[in-house]
């Protein structure tokens, strides 16, 4: 159990007078006081879900953090499969009905990868796309963070994008596994690396396959997951510029009974001992279960952390509800995105929502609505943003950005 929160932003007025020269880290990690330029304040600290969720501020914890740069969102991209599934073909497999998923989740169609499909490509598909409206070469990249649960390589996928990117100054890349809440945290640690360890251009991408892990007989969870891939590129820039204004990050391993893909045994590879016992050595092969959820228990959870959490960033942010333009919340429900916004009082107009198109795309949902959103021409240049990620883990955290 555990919290993060902090504003690095130097471009809200009332937190500027708070800089002031400091030592500055660098990738390689030596120290020195020629990149100096702000002092900002983050904190972290442990407290469980219902203790933070009860109204204990993150903020008492608050300790200082050195930086040197700010970092800016200046290009994305997204991607999907091509197959795409109707609330009626789900009819057809499972006892459900159109009316059901849409007046329950607001969910009409997802899309789903199909055999042949990869999610690798899906992501070097969106990261393409970014990186394209950044007009930013592939070779100038030098972090790449997949955010992904469901990653094609159990040690991760994140290297495989950079060698179908054609990066050829090979920059470093790893995958971030926090299901949906994946991509806020790729973006806080893209500033983390950006600030602190003199990365210039990472890519961060969320990307997840949850069709492959979900149970297709069970109707109260295959209704509501969809596979995608979206990317944003974060560009480290002058302090004056910076546009990652405050952040806030949560977990509880206590949740973890209401949404979770363990790992089991495989009956069939049990290996016996010579006396005819089940030996522990060599250990069996595992896999993974279906997605198992309490639907209830995981509403609840959200509707209550979420809101709290983005209070918090726009408190780190010295911002309030009515200066954001865009509420951007990970796509799980319409119910929970309708809850937060009204707890928030953000107008309806001022959400951004594709959830009826893709259903839950798990850590790709907050990119690809922001990329859709920005292309539309929706989210312009300088418009603020508070996007909020929640799920299994549990995990949850916000992010109060600004595009472009
Ligand atoms: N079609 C028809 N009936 C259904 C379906 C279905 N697809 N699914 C469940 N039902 C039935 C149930 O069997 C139950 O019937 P009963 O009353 O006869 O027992 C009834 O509908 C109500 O079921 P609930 O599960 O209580 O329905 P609820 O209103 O809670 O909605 C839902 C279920 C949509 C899953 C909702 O709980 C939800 O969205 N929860 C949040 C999920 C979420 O946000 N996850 C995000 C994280 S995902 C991640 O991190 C990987």
């Amino acid at each position: 159990m555990a919290n993060a929160s902090g504003f690095f932003s130097p471009t809200v007025p009332s937190l500027r007078r708070r800089y002031q020269p400091c030592i500055g880290f660098y990738r390689s990690g030596f120290c020195s006081t020629e990149l100096i330029s702000k002092r900002v304040f983050c904190s972290s600290a442990t407290e469980g879900a219902e203790k933070h969720a009860s109204g204990a501020s993150p903020s008492e914890s608050r300790v200082p953090r050195l930086v040197s740069k700010g970092c800016k969102l200046v290009g994305c991209g997204s991607a999907v499969p091509k197959l795409q599934v109707s609330n009626d073909d789900l009819a057809k497999i499972v006892e459900t009905s159109d009316e059901w998923i849409s007046v329950r989740t607001g969910i009409h169609n997802r899309r789903v990868l199909t055999g042949k499909d990869s999610l690798t490509a899906l992501a070097v598909e969106a990261a393409k796309k970014a990186l394209q409206m950044a007009q930013v070469d592939p070779d100038d990249v030098d972090l790449v963070l997949l955010c992904t649960s469901t990653p094609e390589d159990l040690f991760g996928s994140a290297p495989q994008i950079q060698k179908a990117l054609g990066c050829k100054r090979n920059p470093l890349a790893y995958d971030i596994t926090a299901a949906c809440s994946g991509f806020v945290l790729g973006l806080v640690s893209a500033a983390c690396h950006i600030r602190g360890g003199g990365f210039h251009n990472v890519l961060v991408i969320g990307a997840d396959a949850l069709s492959r892990y979900v149970d297709w007989t069970d109707r109260g969870t295959c209704i509501l997951f969809g596979d995608a891939a979206g990317a944003v590129l974060v560009q480290a820039c002058d302090s004056e510029e910076d546009g990652i204004f405050g952040f806030d990050l949560h977990s509880d391993g206590e949740g973890q009974r209401h949404l979770n893909a363990s790992i089991k045994d495989n009956e069939m590879d049990h290996v016996l001992g010579s006396n005819g016992s089940v030996s522990d050595f060599p250990p069996r092969r595992s896999s993974y279960s279906c997605i198992q959820m309490n639907g209830k228990e995981v509403f609840r959870f959200a509707v209550r952390a979420v809101p709290q959490s983005i209070e918090y960033a726009l408190e780190k942010a010295g911002l309030s509800g009515s200066s954001i333009d865009w509420l951007l919340l990970h796509q799980a429900n319409r119910r929970i995105i309708d809850a937060v916004a009204t707890r928030l009082e953000v107008p309806p107009e001022r959400v951004i929502s594709n959830l009826a198109n893709y259903g839950n795309t798990s850590a790709a949902s907050i990119p690809l609505a922001l990329d859709e959103a920005v292309r539309s021409g929706k989210v312009q240049s300088g418009h603020t943003i508070a996007a909020a990620g929640f799920g299994a883990g549990l995990t949850w955290g916000s992010a109060i950005i600004r595009w472009g």
